[in-house]
């Protein structure tokens, strides 16, 4: 039994990561033959990666993927932590899996991802789901063949969840989502540590692939097909910053740029290390996608303070506006919205600065206490309800609204490149994504899809555009 803890997920080691090349015990080959997984995914892109790799493990050993969970031999639940509603997700679908192992003891359940790396959760599995089969957490899912192996005769439950970060394993066996769009892992965990954020617990220390490694991943990834690379971290800028190799994410992304893989992003961007030669290299690369999504979570100074952002407003517009001169750029932002403490004049500075950024689009958030967290002390003692949140993130959402309709009305009658992905739910079209990451649906068959097509916009929504083709 390997239970997690917190407070040693919040120490950083000077311990060097290793880079260790995945390799398969033969022993465990053959466990899947003859049976079927489903796995359930919660959370962010990072997590649905980690999903492409769970589900290739589970395949390399033998096991085919059951589209319906209630027929599938062996559930993975693959967990995130970031807000509240997330943890409640997944319980809910413990207790439904409950119901099912109920009906079919042979159920194997296994529950991984960020929520395993919390110890709350972990002895509230332990206390009330014990129909579960195994816990495993972030840094060793690449073991995920032998807990499988050791936990399918579901006589307890087992933890094992190490809370000091792993090496980066390269070489994991993958099933991707998409055969045109793929991620791509640059840096593991965070450092930033923001006062209200749980990840630089859940997923350890910054951790940088060697760039060797990501551009070989790249290079196969063109050979493919693939059309589309996603760069991914919980800060890409900081990549390279842990490693003693000379280099940062500008080298890397034109390295990234230089293979000539049609469209290259990357996601998601502090705005502590974004540097200017970062902002030449995206305007200079016409296959770098002109899009850059750049939280700034608020916009008075005072809570940006509280959070542990490390920049004020005035630095943001600052960086805001260097990014503006980018040709066609798109930037979009993360919110959140009743931080304790959190007055209505901070709020006011939060709605100013998205008046002066227009942003094309944001994900917003109600502040959410994670426990552990600094943040979640001055909750404590935060006097402003929940309605009054409610509320200030409705309003907020009405203006960024507003200013993703302005921005994509202001694309009306232009040509957009548009990758399309596949049939949208309205019979007779596609949709697919233009350089600055916009949906849009258009006439058109399935015989496009996987293509980079021009598509004139004829109309605007706050989410969506509507095209047509031309050659
Ligand atoms: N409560 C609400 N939102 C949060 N985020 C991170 N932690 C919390 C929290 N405790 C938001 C931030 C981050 C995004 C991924 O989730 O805006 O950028
Ligand atoms: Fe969380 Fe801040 Fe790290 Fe983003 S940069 S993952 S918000 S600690």
């Amino acid at each position: 039994m390997q239970l997690p803890s917190l407070s040693d997920a919040r120490k950083r080691s000077k311990k060097e990561v290793k880079t260790i090349d995945y390799k398969l015990n033969k022993e465990y080959q053959k466990i899947g033959l003859n049976k079927t997984y489903h796995v359930k995914t919660y959370g962010c892109q990072m997590n649905e990666h980690d999903t492409e790799n769970i589900e290739g493990l589970l395949e390399s050993i033998g096991f085919t993927k059951e589209e319906e969970m209630e027929k599938a031999d062996v559930v993975i639940l693959n967990t995130c932590s970031i807000r509240e509603n997330a943890h409640n997700k997944a319980f809910g679908m413990l207790g439904r899996l409950k119901h099912i192992k109920e009906e079919r003891p042979n159920l194997v359940i296994g529950v991984c991802g960020c929520m395993a790396q919390e110890e709350v959760v972990v002895n509230e599995i332990l206390a009330k789901y014990r129909h579960v089969n195994f816990v495993f957490g972030t840094h060793n899912l690449y073991d995920l063949p032998r807990l499988i192996y050791e936990n399918m005769d579901n006589s307890k439950t087992k933890i094992d969840v190490l809370s000091i970060e792993g090496d980066v394993i390269e070489g994991l066996p993958v099933k991707r989502a998409n055969n045109f769009k793929a991620y791509v892992n640059i840096i593991y965990g965070c450092d930033k540590f923001c006062t209200y954020c749980i990840v630089p617990y859940t997923r350890g220390k910054q951790r940088s692939r060697k760039m060797e490694d990501i551009l070989k991943e790249v290079e196969e990834l063109k050979e493919q097909n693939y059309q589309e690379v996603t760069l991914l971290g919980q800060n890409v800028n900081a990549y390279g910053k842990d490693l003693d190799e000379g280099y940062d994410l500008s080298d890397l992304l034109i390295k990234v740029a230089e293979t000539k893989i049609p469209r290259v992003r990357f996601i998601t961007s502090h705005p502590w290390d974004f540097t200017d030669k970062m902002i030449e290299v995206i305007k200079k690369y016409p296959n770098i996608m002109p899009y850059v999504h750049l939280p700034i979570q608020s916009g008075s100074n005072r809570i940006l303070k509280l959070m542990g952002r490390r920049y004020t407003r005035e630095e943001y517009k600052e960086l805001f506006n260097k990014l503006k001169k980018i040709p066609g750029i798109s930037i979009t932002t993360d919110i959140i919205v009743g931080f304790p403490g959190e007055t209505e004049e901070d709020f006011n500075e939060t709605l100013d600065m998205v008046n002066y950024c227009k942003y094309d689009s944001a994900f917003t958030f109600i502040y959410s206490p994670r426990v552990g967290t600094p943040a979640a002390k001055l909750y404590e003692n935060d006097k402003t309800t929940l309605e009054e949140k409610e509320q200030r993130l409705y309003k907020l959402n009405e203006l960024i609204n507003n200013y993703s309709l302005l921005n994509n009305t202001k694309l009306v009658n232009t040509i957009q490149k548009v990758l399309v992905e596949g049939l949208s739910t309205k019979k007779g079209e596609v949709f697919g994504y233009t350089e600055t990451n916009k949906l849009v649906n258009f006439k058109g068959d399935s015989d496009l899809i996987g293509k980079i097509v021009n598509v004139k916009i004829l109309d605007a929504k706050s989410f969506s555009l509507d095209g047509e083709l031309v050659e």
